[in-house]
């Protein structure tokens, strides 16, 4: 199975103009970029090999909910790919499992391939692994519970391991420290080990993502188990992105 890299823009570039550039210079195969939803209509059309993804999605279809845009808008815009439960959306945004959760479902049920992340924070990843694997286990039996009569959509799902102290802040300039290599790997075939026994899902795509940059991308994607990586602050500098791609395409 190719490597898949996704570009998590996050709230960046400023104008639409940067956007349309930062497109045209990620346009690889194998690549999902998320720009920010107001880029998405004008990128659509400067890209050919990579995909389109959000970074958010809401539940319900239309409604009185202020602000949101819903997995119809998205599929009608031909966005195939969509992120929930990012870690900043948690955090900053308050969002709960429950509500990931009900994001996962609506996006599955409108045929997108769902890109949920998972991963614990500082504070639980200094009390051992086993710790952070606890965490992470109630966010993904959470995330999943509804998806158990959903086959076989659910081969649609990626799952990203994000370590929340790893990621840089996704910002041009910042670099951050990402796990190490092995621990992401073990977080790793233990997601895959609570996907295959209580979801029956064997065939989904598991990532890495936090601080994954020009160096050490391939400390990461060199394990077939790593399905590929989410790229956030190094996504905005395109000649590093190109190297992460390059380096997926090796494996
Ligand atoms: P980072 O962000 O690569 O800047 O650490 C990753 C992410 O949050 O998606």
């Amino acid at each position: 199975m190719a490597k898949l890299i996704v570009a998590n823009w996050k709230m960046n570039p400023s104008t639409e103009t940067e956007a349309i550039k930062l497109a045209r210079a990620s346009d690889h195969k194998n690549v999902v970029i998320c720009p920010s939803f107001v880029y998405i209509s004008s990128i659509k059309y400067q890209v050919s090999r990579a995909q389109i993804g959000a970074q958010d999605v809401f539940w319900e279809e239309s409604g009185p909910y202020t602000g949101e845009i819903s997995a119809v808008m998205l599929k009608n815009l031909g966005v195939r790919y969509v992120i929930v439960g990012h870690s900043e959306r948690r955090r900053l945004f308050y969002e709960t499992d429950e509500m990931v959760s009900k994001k996962l479902l609506a996006a599955l049920k409108e045929g997108f391939k769902v890109i949920l992340c998972v991963g614990e924070p500082l504070a639980i990843r200094r009390k051992g692994i086993p710790a952070a694997k606890r965490f992470v286990k109630k966010q993904l039996l959470t995330a999943l519970k509804g998806t158990l009569n959903l086959k076989p959509i659910t081969s649609n799902l990626i799952v990203t391991y994000e370590p929340v102290w790893a990621i840089s802040g996704g910002k041009r300039d910042i670099r951050g420290k990402a796990d190490k290599p092995e621990e992401a790997l073990e977080m790793i075939r233990f997601i895959k080990k609570i996907l295959d026994s209580r979801f029956m899902i064997h065939d989904s795509r598991i990532i890495y993502g936090g601080s994954v940059n020009g160096e050490n991308a391939g400390d990461f994607l060199k394990y077939k188990e790593i399905g590929g990586a989410l790229v956030g602050g190094a996504s905005l500098r395109p000649q590093e992105f190109r190297s992460i791609v390059r380096t997926a395409w090796g494996y």
